[in-house]
């Protein structure tokens, strides 16, 4: 293996300037922990963005990729293979969605739910095409979804960008998205129920059954997006189940394929019935490595006894966040493990995030300066702890 001096200018010389990346080279991962390239351990509350949902060289992920891998890994979506249909179900055991579209990233599936949305009303005869999202979120970097994400710093340069997305609301303000559902184009609202780049915004309860009501009287779709809050992260398999509503339609990718890329957007029978043949495809989407291995992460993750370990370990972190005394902590939020805790400027925030690298843990900043907290679910309340005291020295020092 090169030293990390050589993987840094290799990096500079052949990989486009698209990310700003810390001085660490990770080799390897065992649990919740990564080893860098110089041998430092590092206990992990970020796990890829909340990807490795079973942490790292879990054995029901590797055996699940090797075996399948083995077999076969793609074949065309002209055939049929049994991983899709496994994947499709266990995402959707025990909810009112029916019918799934595999891809390979959140933003495709994102497009997925926009094209899929505007069938629908086309298909209906209806002139309905415009969607609603929200103020500070975030649905990806494809041109439609960098258009539905409501920070200009994303979508600005990219200009001309679609029509009929792009029109935001701001977020939990019920007065303000009643207004703007009110128009007759406005075939569906993009939500996440927790802005997370954003943040670590919860929705309230009061905004999403607001959300389901209006879109429901309007005759309007309601697309939720949890590509970051799904997988079991908050406590439940999806977090629309914490609040009683039924959206139209989920997209989701991260943890549900435990590391391995893989996204879907599912939907009810209803909607689902709009797309004929032909209308929407992706070459890798559905493949039978990604199928196999997300079919045997999120069959895991619906095993009893597990999302009630992610609900305890999310209270656990979250108390642990506020016995930390400091003028420089303004909120701490989030549900299961997910959690944020907002700082009084991104400096602050920075400051921490590097210091905590230092010392051999991984957090990281979303929305410029709120701490991000989302480890891999298989977290123990030992290495919360841990991770807690010594934030607890770093912040209190400041
Ligand atoms: C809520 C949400 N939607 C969409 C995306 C885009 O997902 P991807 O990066 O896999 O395209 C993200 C990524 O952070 C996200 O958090």
């Amino acid at each position: 293996m090169s030293d990390f001096e050589t993987i840094k200018a290799r990096d500079k010389k052949y990989f486009m300037n698209t990310y700003s990346p810390v001085d660490i080279a990770f080799d390897r991962g065992d649990g919740c922990y990564l080893t860098d390239t110089e041998g430092k351990t590092y206990l992990d509350f970020l796990a890829g963005i909340a990807v490795n949902s079973l942490g790292y060289n879990h054995p029901v992920f590797t055996e699940a990729l090797t075996a399948q891998a083995h077999k076969v890994a793609v074949v065309s979506n002209y055939f049929y293979s049994e991983p899709r249909g496994l994947m499709a179900q266990v995402l959707m055991r025990g909810t009112h969605l029916n019918k799934a579209f595999f891809c390979n990233s959140g933003a495709e599936a994102n497009e997925c739910a926009i094209k899929l949305a505007r069938k629908y009303f086309y298909a209906r005869g209806e002139h309905r095409y415009k969607i609603v999202s929200a103020l500070h979120s975030f649905h990806g970097r494809t041109l439609a979804t960098v258009t539905a994400t409501g920070q200009e710093q994303y979508n600005k340069p990219f200009s001309p960008l679609p029509a009929g997305i792009g029109e935001y609301v701001p977020y939990n303000d019920i007065a303000a998205l009643e207004k703007a559902l009110s128009d007759p184009e406005v075939a569906a609202f993009l939500i996440e129920p927790i802005q997370c780049e954003g943040g670590i915004i919860p929705a309230t309860k009061e905004y999403l059954e607001a959300a389901r009501k209006l879109t429901e009287a309007n005759g309007q779709l309601l697309i939720f997006d949890e590509v970051q809050t799904g997988a079991a992260r908050t406590g439940k398999f999806w977090a629309f189940e914490h609040y009683g509503i039924k959206p139209d339609i989920v997209t989701s990718a991260k943890g549900i394929g435990g590391g391995f890329p893989v996204a879907a957007c599912m939907a009810t029978d209803e909607v689902a019935e709009a797309w004929k043949p032909g209308d929407h495809g992706t070459t890798f989407g559905a493949n039978p490595l990604a199928c196999a291995v997300g079919y045997a992460v999120c069959t895991k993750l619906r095993e009893p006894g597990f999302m009630e370990h992610v609900a305890v370990c999310g209270k656990r972190l979250m108390d642990g966040l506020k016995t930390i005394k400091s003028p420089y902590i303004k909120d701490i939020r989030g549900l299961g493990l997910v959690v944020g805790m907002e700082m009084e400027s991104e400096a602050i925030a920075n400051k921490i995030y590097m210091t905590m690298l230092d010392r051999g843990f991984i957090l990281n900043v979303a929305g410029h300066k709120v701490m991000r907290f989302v480890p891999p679910l298989i977290i123990t309340e030992e290495q919360i702890d841990t991770m807690i005291a010594a934030l607890k020295e770093v912040v209190e020092d400041l």
